[in-house]
């Protein structure tokens, strides 16, 4: 008799990037031994999924679970996570003279944002390992994901955020259930916060990178980009990074996809779009080095942005130029026009965040290292309702 709650997953084991050491996949893990991120790693010769054959699969995610960590499904709170839709944004298209641009819109998915990809994947990993009380520091939409997920499992949330983050976020994981502590500081401030509970009370750290499998959520937007342009991947992404989960895990998923028979050797060239009040990715690529250092009084209304030292940044960069790609700041007022231009050209109420990758499109054509012709996808990570202070500029 066949199993229908297990999800045939080919998961083995975790490595460390640095060293290649290898690590147990089924027990609760989050850093390698040296301090950096442990990426998943699966059977992929064993791959049945065919991107011709997905039509059928599930409307979320949960479409590629063979390329996920998990189990079973029995482990899963499926709320619809994922499979968003890429829009051809005619009249931003219209306006750019850019033929093949589009918007990946990020808002539709549960709590309004992408963090919900990386936490659906990495709550029900921890959930099926048994973890019971997961914190995160975080910037606004990490910890609402991480409160729906843990709501909609049983589990405890922890979540700490900067007091001067947008109140729809605080508002929002108090309805959930979170623990939640508003602290002063940024996100790093954050997850130092929430530390303590995780060394004195054995929560488990959710943050960025710190555990393995939100990355593996956030990995599937890359899939979902070769599905949606059937096979053939963007000639240019344009993210607005933070962590930089996303990108480093859309980068893991083309050389996964790539195994699996997917697509080729070609890459889009990917750009890290960040804020001029806290650039510490674009610093380190302009200065050629591999590690960013600490950006010091970081300072943006892209809350998401605020982030300014990740953990993931040695991954970041090397995405980024392995790609021929770029890393670029875009101003505080750019980002405002932006995110008017983008809403009004395309019924989009986008986060700020993604309002910045709009803006370095500007300035990227201007410099030309955009074409007008290529195929460009600009990333909408969230909804701007959350943003209401952020759009009055009243913080
Ligand atoms: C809306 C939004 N966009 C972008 C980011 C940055 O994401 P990442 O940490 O994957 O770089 C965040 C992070 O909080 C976010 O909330």
């Amino acid at each position: 008799m066949t199993d229908t709650t297990r999800t045939n997953s080919l998961l083995t084991h975790l490595e460390c990037p640095k060293t290649s050491e290898t690590f147990d996949a089924d027990s609760l893990q989050n850093l390698s031994r040296v301090g950096a991120p442990l990426l998943a790693r699966y059977d992929l010769d064993k791959c049945t999924l065919r991107r011709e054959d997905l039509s059928g699969g599930p409307s979320s995610l949960w479409r590629y679970a063979q390329l996920l960590p998990i189990r079973s499904y029995d482990s899963v709170a499926d709320l619809g996570e994922g499979w968003t839709p890429l829009l051809p944004v005619e009249r931003l298209r219209a306006r750019l003279n850019m033929p093949h641009l589009y918007v990946k819109d990020e808002s539709v998915n549960p709590t309004g944002s992408f963090k919900a990809r990386g936490m659906a994947v990495a709550v029900a990993k921890a959930y099926e390992l048994g973890a019971k009380e997961l914190a995160v520091g975080t910037a606004g939409n990490a910890g609402s994901a991480l409160a729906a997920y843990a709501a909609a499992l049983g589990l405890v949330a922890h979540v700490a955020m900067p007091d001067d983050t947008p109140r729809a976020f605080s508002a929002e994981c108090q309805a959930l259930g979170a623990d939640l502590a508003l602290v002063k500081g940024l996100i790093t401030d954050a997850n130092a916060h929430v530390q303590i509970g995780i060394r004195e009370r054995g929560w488990f750290d959710m943050a960025t990178l710190r555990e393995p499998y939100r990355l593996e959520g956030k990995k599937t937007m890359g899939y979902e980009l070769a599905e949606q342009l059937n096979g053939e991947l963007p000639d240019v992404i344009l993210y607005p990074t933070g962590g930089g989960t996303g990108l480093i895990g859309m980068w893991k998923a083309f050389d996964e996809m790539e195994r699996i028979g997917w697509i080729g050797n070609k890459r889009p060239r990917m750009v890290s779009v960040q804020s001029a009040g806290c650039a510490p990715i674009v610093k380190a690529y302009e200065e050629g080095n591999d590690h960013a250092e600490m950006w010091q009084n970081a300072a943006t209304s892209a809350s998401g942005l605020r982030v300014p030292r990740a953990i993931g940044d040695f991954l970041i960069l090397d995405a980024v130029r392995k790609s021929g790609g770029t890393a670029i700041a875009v101003t505080e007022d750019q980002i405002h026009a932006a995110w008017g231009e983008i809403a009004s050209h395309t019924g989009l109420m986008v986060a700020p965040e993604g309002a910045a990758t709009l803006a370095a499109l500007h300035d990227l054509l201007a410099s030309g290292d955009i074409g007008r012709n290529e195929r460009v996808v600009l990333f909408n990570t969230g909804s701007g309702l959350k943003y209401i202070e952020a759009w009055y500029r009243e913080s």
